[in-house]
């Protein structure tokens, strides 16, 4: 028989589950605030650790910090950052809300005072130490790459161009969608490329949208067929 006692134990082992994860979510980033591991650190104003959405959601993945978001301690709050916020308030998205942005580099990289794109090391360096153990954490149903260099943190011989709006999975097992990074359309914006942007967002929030909890349930889409990757169906249809 279910009791009154045995139906708080187990609301009580579930609050206690979650509180759990949270602290660690909260004490990596404190951790993650005093980093000093690379070179970055003695430019930098302060680490950017992201921003976090709920658990098993949408995760969208840029690149590294630039001079605003280094001041202020946010990601994509430069210009990149308001037409990034303008696709997804258009499709109901809203950061910290319903999803979390975080980018693979914590510290801004920069040379003679300007920003500047992190290298391979540094790329796969504070990707391994800090990112890989945030998505640990946070447990996302759809990651998104922002660009070329996020996506080459989770495949090294990919190309945006060829994958842009396509999903593969990672070799941690994340389902990884594909796309530009808002930088790219502010330097090259063409009207149809806006449009293929706000097309993958919509796609984007069709497979949040849908009510699966695995893998191979988002892996309906059809998947491109970026060459040298694996497709979702290779994973899941053997
Ligand atoms: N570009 C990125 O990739 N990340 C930011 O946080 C800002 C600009």
């Amino acid at each position: 028989m279910i009791t009154l006692s045995l139906i708080k134990s187990i609301f009580k082992i579930k609050s206690e589950e979650k509180s759990l994860s949270e602290v660690s979510l909260e004490k990596l980033t404190e951790t993650m605030k005093t980093c000093i591991a690379c070179q970055l650190h003695k430019d930098r104003t302060q680490v950017v650790p992201g921003i976090y959405g709920p658990k098993n959601g949408l995760c969208l993945i840029g690149e590294a910090p630039g001079y605003n978001e280094d001041l202020k301690g946010q990601p994509f709050i430069g210009r990149s950052g308001k037409l990034l916020d303008k696709m997804l308030n258009n499709v109901g998205l809203v950061r910290g809300k319903n999803l979390s942005i975080l980018n693979v580099v914590k510290c801004r990289p920069t040379i003679d005072g300007s920003n500047r794109t992190p290298t391979a090391s540094e790329l796969k360096f504070c990707g391994e130490k800090w990112l890989t153990k945030q998505l640990q954490i946070l447990k996302p149903k759809l990651l998104v790459t922002l660009g070329g260099i996020s996506l080459k943190f989770f495949f090294p011989k990919a190309s945006v161009t060829r994958s842009a709006g396509t999903i593969m999975v990672s070799t941690d097992g994340y389902p990884i969608f594909s796309t530009f990074h808002p930088a790219y359309l502010l330097r090259n914006g063409r009207p149809e490329l806006y449009e293929k942007y706000e097309s993958h967002f919509k796609e984007i929030t069709d497979i949040m949208n849908k009510d699966s909890s695995t893998i191979s349930e988002i892996a309906p889409l059809e998947p491109a067929k970026p060459k040298s990757q694996k497709k979702l169906t290779d994973f899941f249809e053997k």
